[in-house]
């Protein structure tokens, strides 16, 4: 058959053959081309015209394009719905090339290896992750090639999966890699389609690789070991790390060349925050609508720079668990919030400061293009101005960022000198360097400008040597500069006029000066742009040889972005900074929910909270519904976890013994997606706190329990509270089952606590305040009436309500309700009152005609008991 192929198609077959997982466009003059199966699974996704083309003699196959500079819109559709795409370019000039153009796959791009501005977010990295496996522990590789992050770690498989998927959970990768039988593993690939969205690729090393694993990373970052990463130690992770590099190879990604360290962490040194509490706490996705609004991130990123952004998400998502590093953080807010000018002076140069780490990945990579470099070289020019903020500057953290800060003087001189102030989008044009810079340009451009200069001024000497007024200099692609004559003008053109193009009206000529001008011109002009391109590409590697210093830089200034940003929201916020240590208290004068607090318009009312190992460890809250129990509950974790990356709270005082691991188990969720009922997500998250609970947690449980039978439900949500109790661990559970107020009496390091509301005339008032003691009502029916349940529904409910709480009878809740008699005509009451109501039914349902005397003193006295009851 390949014999039959054109040769045009004999060279696709070969790219194709060589990446045959991706879809292959394939570059032919403006045009990427698709062919076959591509074309046809383009064609549907893309929305493209599937037309065909003859491969061999009589052999039509599918094909579609698209014009090459939309390419990376439908590059981008293409990743994002989980292909990878293989770009086949032209290796040289077509119109220099003899016979069939040289092409070559020069780029694979899956979701884990983009570079490209408009494929990627700002704000957040793109992971490419490997996982591996290695007798007792798990290797995992996270890299972000776009930014030359490069991080290790290994983890405990005695654990099950659930550490690792949790994990990846946390880092949201854009893609992982790992091997088709770790895959199968352990139940590894439902955990993971469950807890992480992205493409599972299956990737190994090869192991008839002649190189070894740490072979492989030693000889990518020259060195002679990796004792200097720290990881000498951990083979599962050099396996995964040398994973994520060997796939950057096939994939011809040069961006791995950027990578140029590896940071070994450990997940330890983080608090244990699992999936469900991210979820919950909505650090920084909303629970309504999967956005940002409403998310605590969405409330602290206050960053200047994408790079702090980053950070600052990571940072939300990894809370720190040692009291020194926190401190440190700390300490610096509080210096910067001292000084509102100086933190002013920090953001404004801060928001000059492009994405330093994205700018040198492409530079790296060689697709930076000039208006990149202009932007490094605007963003170096801020740093010494940032530096001399932070001079003299004692605070730890922040003489660290100082000190990091590399202004790279002689790399910011190169990009001043070489490169125009607005160079174009292309790097082919010319137009990128600056007057000045390099001789040999000067020269052809001087000389291409005499040249136009003579042909310019040759208009009016040729008009004045043929007394021929409308004598035209015009320039087309064709054949260039030629001097056009009008019809009843042709008697006067001189000898030297050579004939080139007769126009209905006129006609056109070139002279034999004209010529040697323009070949000078033009034969100027490109070499000129030959040579921009050069110099440019010298430039754009001088900064790559400069990447880690520039890397370096970029990580200080995102941590001096975050530190500022922190100082900038305490000071806007009234928040204050928190005392942290290694107690076991928690005690926040003055609470507020950092979100809530500008979300609504109702004026946020501040609560105390009292936490630790003596008296305070189980707090049970009860309240009526819409008082602000899950708000309490919700306001003090995220207060905790504000502390612990750093930064200052809502509180007006603050103190925090550092937690270990954060748990929620909130509300009701089904999980269709893995089969599982509301009730049993409930009991796997709460199993999950329960097995992993320490007694350094914070646990936050709103209403387990609730997914059951109520009998059930109160039972379990009792034998948890006192496990928890006993486990120590400082636990924070509101509840509507009014009976575990009892737990409060019983157990001596439980509490309980209520929300006040106030009866007022006929209306509920919600005071939002927490005050100790229990309550033994939930005023469901008049937050149900409030929230606009229909009339009826509402009286009815009143009338079975009392009927239950007058028989006590909560275990049969469907039969008693049944037995219950309805009352036609609702009667009017005062609302809230529900004693009288009832009463009153009886009263309306007695004939009095048919009562002897006796009957009705005893009915009397039935009647009356039963009103002082319930009053
Ligand atoms: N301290 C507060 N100050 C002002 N408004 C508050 C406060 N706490 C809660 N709220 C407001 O009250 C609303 C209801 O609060 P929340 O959801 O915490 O009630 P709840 O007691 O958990 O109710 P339910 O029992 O129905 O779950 C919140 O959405 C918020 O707008
Ligand atoms: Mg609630």
């Amino acid at each position: 058959m390949s014999d039959k192929l054109t040769p045009m198609f004999q060279q696709w077959r070969a790219a194709k053959e060589q990446h045959p997982e991706a879809i292959l466009l394939f570059r032919m003059g403006d045009f990427y081309e698709l062919f076959g199966e591509d074309a046809v699974v383009a064609s549907r996704e893309l929305e493209l015209t599937l037309t065909a083309r003859a491969s061999s003699k009589d052999n039509p196959i599918p094909m579609c394009g698209m014009p090459h500079h939309a390419v990376q819109r439908y590059v981008a559709q293409l990743i994002e719905r989980g292909y990878k795409v293989a770009l086949c370019d032209q290796m040289e000039d077509p119109k220099k090339a003899k016979g069939l153009v040289k092409r070559e796959v020069t780029r694979v791009l899956s979701a884990g290896t983009l570079l490209e501005d408009e494929m990627l977010e700002p704000g957040a990295n793109n992971f490419l992750c490997a996982l591996t496996a290695q007798e007792r522990t798990y290797g995992l590789a996270v890299a972000d090639v776009s930014t030359g992050q490069f991080f290790v770690t290994e983890l405990a498989a005695n654990g099950g999966v659930e550490p690792v998927v949790e994990e990846l959970a946390r880092l949201q990768p854009a893609e992982c890699l790992l091997s088709a039988a770790l895959l199968e593993r352990d139940g590894l690939r439902p955990a993971l389609q469950r807890s992480v969205s992205a493409p599972l690729t299956e990737f190994h090393l090869d192991p008839l690789s002649l190189h070894s694993p740490t072979e492989r990373l030693t000889r990518h970052f020259g060195t002679t070991s990796l004792r200097g990463f720290g990881c000498e130690e951990m083979p599962a992770a050099i396996e995964a790390a040398a994973t994520v590099l060997d796939y950057l190879q096939q994939h011809q990604v040069a961006a791995a060349q950027h990578m140029r360290s590896l940071t070994v962490y450990s997940t330890e040194a983080f608090m244990l925050l699992d999936s469900a509490s991210r979820t919950n706490l909505e650090l920084v996705r909303s629970l309504r609508d999967g956005g940002t609004y409403g998310t605590l991130l969405w409330l602290l990123d206050r960053t200047c720079t994408s790079m702090g952004a980053r950070l600052l998400r990571q940072w939300l998502l990894q809370p720190l668990v040692d009291v020194t590093p926190i401190r440190r953080r700390l300490e610096a807010v509080g210096e910067l919030h001292q000084s509102r000018l100086r933190r002013e002076e920090l953001q404004e140069k801060l928001g000059q400061v492009r994405d330093l780490q994205r700018l040198v990945g492409k530079a790296a990579t060689g697709t930076a293009n000039a208006r990149d470099l202009v932007a490094l070289r605007s963003s170096l020019g801020q740093l010494p101005g940032v530096a001399e903020l932070l001079t003299g500057e004692r605070c730890e953290a922040l003489a660290s960022c100082r000190d990091r800060t590399d202004a790279c003087p002689e790399l910011h001189d190169l990009l001043c000198r070489a490169l125009s102030d607005e160079p174009p989008v292309g790097v082919r044009e010319g137009g990128l360097i600056r007057d000045g810079y390099n001789p040999q340009l000067d020269q052809l451009r001087s000389s291409s400008g005499e040249g136009k200069t003579w042909i310019a001024e040759l208009e009016s000497t040729e008009r004045d040597r043929t007394g021929i007024k409308s004598l035209k200099v015009g320039f087309n692609s064709v054949f260039g500069y030629y001097i056009e004559v009008t019809k009843p003008n042709l008697s006067q053109v001189p000898e030297n006029y050579i004939r080139k193009q007769t126009l209905a009206n006129g006609e056109r000529f070139i002279t034999p000066d004209l010529k040697e001008y323009e070949a000078r011109v033009l034969g100027a002009d490109e070499k000129a742009v030959e040579l921009e391109y050069d110099l440019f590409c010298e430039v754009r590697d001088q900064v790559a040889r400069e990447a880690s210093r520039i890397l370096t830089t970029a990580a200080a200034l995102a941590e001096l972005d975050v530190l500022t940003c922190f100082a900038d929201l305490a000071a806007r916020n009234r928040y204050v900074r928190p005392e942290v240590d290694d107690s076991a208290g928690i005690l926040l004068k003055d609470g507020r929910h950092p979100v809530v607090e500008h979300t609504q318009e109702e004026a946020f009312v501040p609560n105390d909270v009292r936490l630790d190992d003596t008296e305070n460890q189980l707090l049970i809250i009860t309240g009526p519904n819409m008082a602000g129990k899950s708000t309490y509950l919700r306001q003090t974790a995220l207060i905790v976890l504000m502390a612990q990356i750093g930064s200052f709270v809502p509180a007006s005082e603050a103190k925090i013994g550092v937690v270990d691991r954060l748990f929620t188990r909130v509300g009701a969720r089904d999980d269709l997606s893995t089969g599982q009922s509301t009730f049993m997500v409930e009991m796997h998250e709460t199993a999950n706190i329960l097995h992993n609970a320490t007694h350094r947690s914070l646990v936050i449980l709103d209403e387990i329990g609730r997914g059951t039978s109520t009998f059930d439900g109160l039972s379990l949500a009792w034998a948890v509270s006192e496990y928890l109790h006993d486990l120590g661990a400082k636990t924070l559970f509101a509840t509507h089952y009014h009976h575990l107020n009892e737990l409060g009496e019983q157990l001596p390091r439980a509490r309980n606590y209520r929300v006040e509301v106030k009866e007022k005339g006929d209306d509920i008032v919600f005071l939002r305040r927490i005050v100790p003691g229990g309550t033994d009502r939930s005023y469901g029916i008049q937050v149900a009436r409030l929230a606009g349940l229909p009339h009826e529904v509402i009286e009815r409910a009143k009338q079975v309500l009392w009927t239950l709480e007058e028989e006590k009878n909560i275990g049969q809740v469907a039969p008693a309700a049944r037995q219950v008699k309805k009352v036609e005509t609702p009667v009017q009451l005062k609302l809230f009152e529900l004693t009288p109501h009832p009463v009153i039914a009886l009263l309306g349902d007695l004939d009095v005609n048919q009562l002897t005397p006796i009957e009705a003193l005893a009915k009397l006295s039935e009647l009356k008991s039963r009103a002082t009851e319930t009053a």
